[in-house]
């Protein structure tokens, strides 16, 4: 039998949920919730369509619940969903707060459910080539890290939903715009034991609340310095999204704009296979986001679900990666 998806919130991301849901051979979509009643008119046939989370949660027979509301509904909508009998999907951030990931964790372990937590770049090869390099002990000591995140966020974006760009319902770039290489340092390095950095508003001040542009020097807990740098000015688009190790036996970068490339090595011993893949991120059309892995955390759930295989993010990691931002933002100062 196929497992039955429900999402709630049919934005952009919703939708990219749903299309996977639909391709996948296990999975099933059973229902839609969204505030906005016109997104009725893109619901496939066959699919409920509700206006009202708790309407849909009380009525609909379904296995998971994709969150893929704005950033401050995450927690509400993943307990709802975890009560309401159903695993949940949590797009990222998890939340706003390591104090709403702990009452989200503690809904989780109440009601026996799982939560996973969307961080699709873990999925980059890339990345996964790297992981295995810093898990197999090859690298050796990690001395250094880079993090790069240089991407454009222009007029269009901001106004297309009242909750982007406001402290309480977007929480900041780190949040939104990097939180995906914020986990992809932790993925690779670890947690952070402190942080301080400048964050400046430049260029986006008549339509956020939150800074676009921030630089951090980081303290991970084994040690290595990390150097955190990030815009959504760079000029009219993406530019860049890198993650460079400085370590004992090695230096690797990962680049492209959304960490899609291996663009530099430097390694004892054989060399990491050389991996380019340049079309595939996330097009929303008036901007562009990460690479598009959808697909693979849909199958995760699948796999954790039917096979007992693990859960790509955890609940516990997704709330790890929460607290590397909170300590970021706490030790900021405004230029
Ligand atoms: N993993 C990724 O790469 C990725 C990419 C984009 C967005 N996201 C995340 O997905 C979430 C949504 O982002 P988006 O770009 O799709 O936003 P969006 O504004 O396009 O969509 C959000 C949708 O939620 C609906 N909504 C709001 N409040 C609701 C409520 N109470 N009940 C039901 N529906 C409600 C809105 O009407 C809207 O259709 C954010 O948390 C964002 O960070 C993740």
């Amino acid at each position: 039998m196929s497992i039955r998806f429900a999402i709630i919130g049919f934005g952009n991301i919703g939708r990219r949920h749903a299309g996977h849901i639909l391709q996948n051979p296990h999975t099933q979509l059973v229902s839609v919730c969204d505030l906005n009643p016109e997104v009725q008119q893109s619901i496939p046939a066959g699919v409920s369509f509700f206006t009202d989370a708790a309407e849909m949660l009380r009525t609909i027979a379904a296995d998971v619940l994709c969150v893929c509301t704005p950033n401050h509904l995450h927690m509400a909508h993943t307990i709802a969903g975890l009560e309401a009998g159903m695993q949940t999907v949590v797009e990222k951030p998890m939340a706003l707060s390591v104090a709403e990931c702990d009452k989200m964790i503690a809904a989780a372990r109440a009601t026996g459910k799982t939560i996973f937590a969307v961080k699709q770049n873990r999925y980059n090869p890339p990345v996964q080539e790297v992981k295995k390099l810093v898990d197999s002990g090859r690298l050796g000591k990690i001395f250094m890290i880079q993090v790069n995140c240089f991407w454009n966020r222009g007029d269009a974006y901001y106004a297309e939903g009242d909750w982007r760009g406001k402290k309480a319902k977007d929480g900041g770039c780190l949040f939104t715009q990097f939180s995906h290489f914020v986990d992809i340092l932790y993925y690779l390095n670890g947690p952070v034991d402190s942080a301080s950095g400048w964050v400046q508003n430049f260029a986006h001040q008549h339509n956020t609340e939150v800074e676009d542009t921030g630089s951090f020097v980081l303290k991970a807990a084994n040690e290595s310095i990390i150097n955190f740098n990030f815009t959504t000015c760079a000029y009219q688009r993406n530019m860049e999204g890198s993650i460079t190790i400085f370590a004992e036996r090695g230096t690797v970068k990962i680049g492209g704009q959304y960490l899609n490339t291996i663009e530099y090595q430097q390694l004892e011993g054989e060399a990491l296979p050389e991996i380019n893949i340049s079309a595939k991120a996330n097009d929303y059309g008036r901007y562009q986001g990460s690479m598009s892995n959808h697909d693979k955390m849909i199958q995760n759930v699948v796999d954790a679900l039917r096979n007992n295989m693990p859960v790509m993010t955890t609940a516990e990691e997704g709330r790890d990666v929460v607290k590397i931002i909170e300590q970021m933002y706490a030790g900021a100062i405004k230029v």
